[in-house]
């Protein structure tokens, strides 16, 4: 009643108080739990950033080394599971796989499903309530590498590889999806490295869609599989975790270094896009692209200069310097390199958004814990809209309508 304005694409709507991530972005700044993102890329390591993020604080040594063996534990999964992904078409979109594995996981654990009781099962007071919490927790993280892993190799005929124990995560990930039986197989550490600085940048990003997602299920009290499964649902769309899979389209039809200045005229006249750039919480570059940009390096001196590498570079200067592209505060934001590590590396570019999934998992564990835990318990997120339709009419036999 006496609303008269909708507020389309939440442009001007805070939806909860939040801890947890912090952007500004006039500025460039990104931080977690009050971190700089440049300091925990260069100092800390994914599950670490993990433990930060959803709890709150750094871990002592031995609270990470639990939470560590507990994730990597959790990495198993049920052998029942297999047979879903085995009930999957080849050639079926690896987003679409892992949005129904989260949905079918909830399923195998009861005691996750606050909804068949009527009630919220997660209480900061109450201790197994929270043991309980941190159990979905471990298991969700652990089981995403796998998932994801599982999703490229059954569309590749290959066999799932049971997770392999006393390597780190993005290690472990690398190890699932690359190995070919070899009994000896160690995935190649600089890789390792450069896959888990890129998984600490893409772990949180406050309020974007998909966390959105995710905290708009769990307020009806769904169980995290759910929500994970909505948040995936979200990701897949191509505004949100689809860009750089863009980015390399939009430089395979640029084809060479010498027609960048013919695309950035055809952007000029809103012919084309320059995916990867702008934001629409940046106004400046995405802090997070300067890390990016020197992974990059650190992983072509391994795999070799990716061929589209000198395309992209001429198209990022001569964008940097081109009236058009500064006036509007246009800059390379994430995923204006991260697509060319990635392809670099050797994954398929419709496997990218799932690279996106495995960190993003943390981010929305953190948003559904604190939201599940916050004082005064979970409110519904139900909104409001300005309705415009038909005023009231009478109904008309269907012999009689024209
Ligand atoms: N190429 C060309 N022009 C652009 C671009 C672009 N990539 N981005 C914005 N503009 C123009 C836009 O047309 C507008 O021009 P004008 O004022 O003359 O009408 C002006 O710049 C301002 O844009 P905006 O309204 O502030 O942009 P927005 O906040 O509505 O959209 C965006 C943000 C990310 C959707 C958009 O910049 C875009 O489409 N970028 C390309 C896709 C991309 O890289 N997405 C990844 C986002 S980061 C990862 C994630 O969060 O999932």
């Amino acid at each position: 009643r006496g609303l008269r304005v909708a507020d389309k694409g939440f442009l001007n709507t805070a939806v909860i108080t939040s801890e947890i991530t912090y952007i500004d972005g006039d500025n460039g700044v990104l931080r977690y739990r009050g971190y700089p993102i440049e300091e925990l890329a260069l100092h800390s390591n994914f599950l670490e950033v993990a433990y930060l993020l959803i709890y709150g604080s750094l871990p002592s040594r031995p609270n990470f080394k639990v939470f560590q063996r507990e994730v990597m534990t959790h990495s198993i999964v049920h052998v029942d599971a297999e047979g879903l992904f085995k009930s999957f078409r080849y050639d079926a979109h690896p987003m679409a796989i892992l949005s129904s594995a989260f949905s079918a996981l909830g399923s195998f654990y009861e005691e996750a499903n606050p909804s068949l009781r009527g009630q919220n099962l997660f209480t900061k007071s109450d201790p197994a309530s929270l043991a309980n919490m941190d159990k979905q927790i471990y298991r969700i993280i652990g089981k995403a590498t796998t998932f994801a892993a599982m999703a490229y190799r059954v569309r590749q005929g290959r066999p799932f590889v049971t997770p392999p124990t006393g390597l780190s995560y993005t290690a472990s990930f690398l190890y699932q999806m690359d190995h070919l039986g070899q009994e000896d197989y160690v995935p190649s550490p600089t890789l390792a490295k450069a896959l888990d600085i890129l998984f600490i940048l893409h772990a949180d990003h406050e309020l974007n869609a998909s966390s959105t997602t995710v905290l708009q299920t769990g307020s009806s009290l769904v169980d995290p599989y759910s929500c994970m499964a909505a948040g995936i649902a979200s990701l897949y769309g191509p505004l949100h975790g689809g860009a750089n899979e863009a980015v390399i389209r939009m430089l395979i039809s640029i084809g060479h270094p010498e027609n960048v200045p013919a695309f950035l005229e055809s952007v000029k006249k809103r012919e084309r896009v320059l995916s990867g750039f702008g934001h629409r919480v940046y106004k400046t570059s995405d802090p997070r692209s300067f890390i990016i940009r020197k992974i990059a390096d650190e992983v072509f001196k391994e795999t070799g200069e990716d061929e589209l590498l000198k395309t992209a570079m001429v198209l990022h200067d001569l964008a940097m310097k081109d009236e058009y592209f500064t006036s509007r505060k246009l800059a390379p934001n994430v995923d204006f390199w991260s697509g060319l590590i990635y392809r670099a590396m050797g994954f398929p570019m419709d496997f990218f958004p799932v690279l996106f999934v495995v960190p993003r998992v943390v981010g929305w564990l953190a948003h559904w814990r604190q939201m599940m835990l916050q004082p005064g318990g979970v409110k519904i997120w139900r909104p409001r809209q300005v309705y415009v339709g038909e005023t009231k009419r009478d109904y008309v036999p269907m012999e009689q309508r024209v």
